[in-house]
């Protein structure tokens, strides 16, 4: 058997195997699965800014203009019912009954009243503190570096209120993604999250409405990650978690080698349950065994250790032999 333990966030983990945040993380019971099944570390669900915002809204951290009254009234709800408080009180559930370490997680949008509340976190007891930075260019006076400014803001105010270590959970689009991760770690993030999958984005043509589609990902959602796990991991810029597309030990063990320091875990676990966790972690260690790898640490990073591997040189070749090959 190989060696799985390893380090990530500087929490010594059994393995590199999260479950990254979703509903399944959003409870006691839902964690305390994960944790039976063998995961590394929990991620637990999202709480949205806004959440935050609703109920410190009194506080003055109204919601502002930028949601309808309708929306506004919703989110207030889910600040009231499933808001700041009960997560607080989820992280220390989670921190008494379970061994493994928990993350707690913010999806964010800007560095406003909310980033206050991440003090309270540390204080919960969450180990460490992952923030889904979802911004989205909707507008056309919104340049590139106007929204990368805004990650940047969102990171340095939360590591100004929390010791914790953060990792940031981003997009996958960006034009220079390795400068945009030196300036998140340049902010304050030990590591960088590759990457959020966005509900998928569709359009009903006779209702006139977008909706949602494709929930779950497919171990053939896992290229871009590892595209650019491979080409960030050399650079040696903070510790890489790699989400999208792990289904099988055989992604997870590509994404090791490509330099990821942990792995994360969703749409599996929801398209075979929570065990899935296990199965994949046994598939991981044989076929390091089966490779000559006595550890995970050992296995990390193969890729470009080689020595051979360039990828703007490799990418570019074969992108011209795959559009010229007349097969
Ligand atoms: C049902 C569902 C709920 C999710 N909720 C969250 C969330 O609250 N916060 C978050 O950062 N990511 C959330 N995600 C994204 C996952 O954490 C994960 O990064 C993404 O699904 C890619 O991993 P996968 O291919 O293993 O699903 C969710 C994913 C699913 C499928």
């Amino acid at each position: 058997m190989a060696e799985l333990k390893t380090q990530y966030l500087s929490l010594n983990l059994k393995n590199p195997l999260l479950v990254s945040s979703s509903g399944i993380t959003g409870s006691l019971s839902g964690v305390r699965q994960c944790a039976s099944a063998g995961a590394g570390a929990v991620v637990l669900k999202s709480l949205f800014e806004e959440q935050i915002s609703a109920e410190l809204g009194g506080a003055g951290g109204s919601l502002g203009s930028a949601f309808p009254v309708e929306a506004e009234g919703y989110l207030e709800m889910l600040g009231k019912t499933a808001g700041p408080a009960s997560y607080l009180d989820l992280i220390r559930q989670c921190k008494q009954e379970i061994s493994v370490p928990v993350i707690a997680s913010v999806n964010c949008q800007t560095s406003g009243w909310w980033t206050e509340y991440a003090q309270q976190i540390e204080q919960a007891g969450a180990d460490a503190l992952e923030l889904n930075i979802a911004i989205m260019p909707h507008r056309q006076d919104q340049t590139a570096k106007d929204l990368e400014d805004r990650m940047i803001t969102v990171v340095k105010q939360v590591r100004s209120h929390t010791t914790l270590p953060l990792a940031v959970k981003i997009g996958s689009h960006f034009t220079a993604l390795p400068h945009t991760v030196r300036a998140l770690k340049d902010a304050g993030a030990g590591a960088v999250v590759l990457f959020n999958r966005f509900y998928q984005f569709d359009i009903d043509p006779v209702a006139l409405k977008p909706v949602p589609f494709n929930r779950y990902s497919s171990s053939e959602d896992l290229s871009r990650p590892l595209r650019w796990t491979s080409i960030l991991a050399p650079q040696n810029i903070c510790e890489l978690s790699l989400t999208t597309g792990i289904h099988r030990g055989l992604d997870a063990a590509k994404a090791l080698v490509a330099g990821a320091q942990t792995i994360q875990v969703a749409s599996v676990l929801y398209k075979k349950k929570i065990a899935a966790v296990g199965i994949i972690l046994e598939e991981l260690d044989s076929w390091l065994d089966q490779n000559g790898y006595a550890s995970v640490d050992a296995a990390r990073g193969q890729l470009a250790q080689k020595g051979n591997y360039k990828p703007e040189e490799l990418e570019r070749i074969q992108y011209i032999q795959a559009i010229t090959d007349k097969s």
